[in-house]
């Protein structure tokens, strides 16, 4: 189980000096403790800079899902229990929230679920193979509502395409989210990506998404008329406008595999709306 990592893991010539987390540590219940020490050997990956055998890891050839951010994994054991023909990949920086993933495993006997401790960036950059995954899930990641904090958001051009890189022609990327201006933000990144095709047949073009006076310039500046513009640094900074059809129009239906997390219940809770994206790799 990884706790101090050596310094050759951590940098390893891939630095992102703006984390997506803010790593609290927490305490670990006693269930937690006990499911880390016993179930990591068989169930957990520690951080490394080979490419992980997907098969291997697994003891079998089936498609698989991953999952990054995945709170107290209560959702993603779920997942895995009602789709046994799948496996399930879950990376999440909380270690509380890891054992409480491996105490579910534990107790309902999951075979099919992996996870890793570490950043996602640094797991996808180094452990995961090119064109090896049939979808990537990334449901209710933090949204850092400051603008000034966007740049921390996880869904990022650069980003995207790792992410893009790491699936199968024809995977999935799915993002779930409860607050709209990252909704609005995802959509547009995604929209952008060359490879990526929105699921919703008829989708809005990305250049018409915030406006329709909007349109994408250069690649270093998205819209023209919005106040939305990736920066040289690769990020998106701004607002879209409040009223928004276009981004109803750009959103899926939530999918019946797609579990209610705790975030989105906490959102509902709030009065938050809840927005289902999914892109699916074309070439
Ligand atoms: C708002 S919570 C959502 C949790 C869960 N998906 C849900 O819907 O209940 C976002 C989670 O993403 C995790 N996270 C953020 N950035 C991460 C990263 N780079 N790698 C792994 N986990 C990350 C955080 O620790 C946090 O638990």
């Amino acid at each position: 189980m990884p706790d101090n990592k050596p310094d050759s893991l951590v940098d390893n010539n891939f630095t992102r000096p703006i984390r997506s987390f803010v790593k609290r540590e927490g305490k670990l219940t006693g269930g937690q403790k006990n499911a880390l020490e016993q179930l990591w050997p068989t169930h957990g990956v520690d951080l490394g800079d080979q490419r992980l055998d997907l098969t291997e890891l697994f003891g079998r050839s089936a498609p698989v899902v991953l999952e990054i951010g995945f709170g107290n994994g209560l959702s993603l054991a779920d997942m895995a229990e009602a789709h046994a023909d799948m496996d399930f990949f879950g990376i999440e920086v909380h270690r509380p929230g890891v054992g409480s993933c491996l105490v579910q495993a534990k107790k309902r006997g999951l075979n099919n679920i992996r996870v890793s401790v570490d950043d996602a960036v640094l797991v996808l950059n180094q452990q995961i193979a090119d064109g090896s995954l049939e979808r990537v899930q990334i449901f209710f990641p933090d949204p850092w509502h400051k603008k000034r904090h966007h740049k921390r958001r996880l869904i990022q051009p650069v980003f995207v395409e790792q992410l893009v890189a790491k699936l199968k022609p024809g995977g999935k990327i799915h993002v779930a989210t409860d607050w709209q201006n990252y909704a609005e933000y995802v959509l547009a990144v995604l929209s952008t990506n060359e490879n990526l095709k929105n699921a919703v047949a008829d989708a809005p073009l990305a250049a018409n998404f915030l406006s329709p006076e909007c349109s994408v310039l250069t690649d270093s500046t998205l819209w023209a008329n919005g106040s939305l513009t990736i920066e040289e640094s690769g990020t998106i900074e701004g607002t879209a406008p409040v009223d928004n059809p276009l981004l109803t129009q750009g959103c899926s239906e939530k999918p019946s595999y797609r579990p209610d997390t705790k975030y989105e219940n906490r959102g509902i809770r709030l009065g938050h709306g809840v927005w289902d994206l999914i892109f699916v790799k074309e070439k």
